[in-house]
């Protein structure tokens, strides 16, 4: 039993594509189980940089198997956009990238409802979806009537299928915009998706058993989780959320191996908190502080390019998710971010009405009433960036570090200190104590 999941705590990118891609010289394969390519996970290997988002981060590592199983939805042409753009730069792809007969298919009037039908909720608040396709691509997932897997694009029935849908999809679409109605044309839509299926046909297989398979022989796997567990479809701030388990649950439910193989679980937090789109979030800075934050962090999205909403870390969010998700251990990222800061908060609690509370709350209204409860501590103003050693981290930024995993309440075993593979600490053998003071 060896299977290793990395997950993030917060609202996403949280640098889970640095850590994937150190942990994997320890694995024979990578696994991508959720989301799609509303996911931009940054690798840092040396000059170059690689952004990720639909083909697993260990693809970058010559000799590992990467999976993409059925719990992904899947945009052929930006599938393809990066497989070509991968391998333009000497990265080879060829059976060492595996995608699930039974992951869904994006098309084009998911991309038209994305930008139509989801982009805000009841209130009026946005969602601020990344509008790739996805909340609408699982809602035909779960509808079923009109969803298209992968193994349906190698099938005969493929254009009675499509002509079906179009035909339904053009009647719903004209119900909230006519300029869409024309633009789903069934021959074109048949035509073009014919041409991915040829190039993508190689690739196709049966992940369910090749993984269970992999399970028997023992092999190691590391889970690639996107998103964060924030994020969550049923146990997010929901409805600000993606559309599907993009925390600890996910894992099993996306990949079909079944929960108890997952002996690791790294959940990763930054080492303060970060959010992109709508919805609310209890110790965002607004302000300076955010601001601050925004520029040494680089905090603009992978994916869409929005600046990222910025604040301290907050742990009763963190420990929150951390539970959820059966975490066993954590690292903590872009701790180099805070070093310039003569004062770092730690959101320790939430008043709602009065009251003190540590639980994290389940309807969005009560958690943009929460005020936070901060608790402060002192800064180092150093330059952490060549520190690979847990030991010679200033001591502040280890009470730093202690405080975050008494909070969380597991021990912290890697500490990321700059983008690149190497800015990297690793405590195993001697983790952060998560001892309750
Ligand atoms: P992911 O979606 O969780 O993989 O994270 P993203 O790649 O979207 O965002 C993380 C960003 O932080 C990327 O630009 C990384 O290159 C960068 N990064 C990762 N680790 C560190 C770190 O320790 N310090 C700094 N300053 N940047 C980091
Ligand atoms: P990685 O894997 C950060 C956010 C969007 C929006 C909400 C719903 O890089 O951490 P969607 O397009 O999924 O329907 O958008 O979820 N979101 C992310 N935020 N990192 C991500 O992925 C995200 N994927 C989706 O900004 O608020
Ligand atoms: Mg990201």
């Amino acid at each position: 039993m060896s299977g290793t999941c990395v997950i993030g705590l917060q609202w996403g990118d949280e640098a889970k594509g640095k850590l994937v891609d150190l942990l994997t010289e320890q694995h024979e394969i990578v696994v991508r189980y959720q989301g799609g390519a509303n996911a931009g996970h940054t690798v840092v290997i040396g000059p170059d940089t690689y952004k990720l988002s639909l083909i697993p981060s260990g693809i970058l590592t010559p000799g590992v198997q990467c999976v993409v199983t059925g719990g992904v939805v899947i945009n052929p042409p930006s599938l393809l956009n990066e497989l070509d753009g991968l391998t333009a730069r000497g990265i080879q792809i060829d059976d060492n990238l595996m995608l699930s007969d039974r992951a869904h298919v994006i098309f084009p009037w998911h991309m038209i409802e994305d930008r139509t039908l989801d982009e805000s909720t009841a209130d009026g608040e946005n969602i601020g979806t990344t509008q790739r396709g996805i909340g609408p691509c699982y809602r035909d997932k779960v509808g079923r009537s009109y969803a298209l897997r992968l193994g349906d694009l190698l099938r005969p029935t493929l254009r009675e299928r499509i002509e079906y849908i179009v035909a339904a999809k053009q009647k719903i679409l004209a119900t909230f915009d006519n300029q869409t109605e024309d633009s789903l044309d069934a021959d074109r839509i048949v035509q073009e998706y014919t041409g991915y299926a040829d190039r993508l046909r190689p690739f196709i297989g049966n992940t369910n058993n090749f993984l269970l398979d992999a399970v028997e022989l023992d092999k190691h796997i590391l889970f690639e989780g996107a998103q964060g567990a924030l994020l969550d479809i049923d146990h997010g701030t929901f409805p600000f959320v993606t559309s599907s388990n993009s925390s600890g649950v996910g894992v099993p439910s996306g990949s079909g191996i079944p929960g108890s193989y997952m002996q690791r679980v790294i959940g990763v937090v930054k080492a303060y908190t970060t959010r992109v789109g709508g919805g609310p979030f209890p110790s965002e800075q607004d302000n300076d502080h955010g601001q601050h934050l925004r520029d040494r962090g680089n905090e603009y999205g992978t994916v869409t390019g929005r600046p990222r909403r910025c604040g301290w870390f907050d742990a009763v969010a963190a420990r929150y998710t951390t539970r959820l998700s059966g975490v066993t251990e954590v690292a903590v990222m872009l701790l180099d971010v805070l070093s310039e800061l003569k004062e770092i908060k730690i959101c320790v609690g939430y008043e709602i009405e009065g009251q003190r509370t540590e639980s994290f709350p389940s309807h969005v209204d009560d958690l943009r009433q929460v005020k936070p409860i901060f608790e402060a501590l002192p800064g180092w103003q150093t330059d952490i960036c060549d520190v690979r050693r847990l030991e010679d981290l200033p001591v502040h930024a280890r009470n730093y570090l202690d405080r975050i995993s008494m909070y969380i309440r597991r021990p912290i075993t890697y500490v990321s200190v700059g983008p690149e593979r190497s800015q990297t600490i690793q405590c195993r053998q001697e983790p952060v104590n998560c001892e309750l003071a």
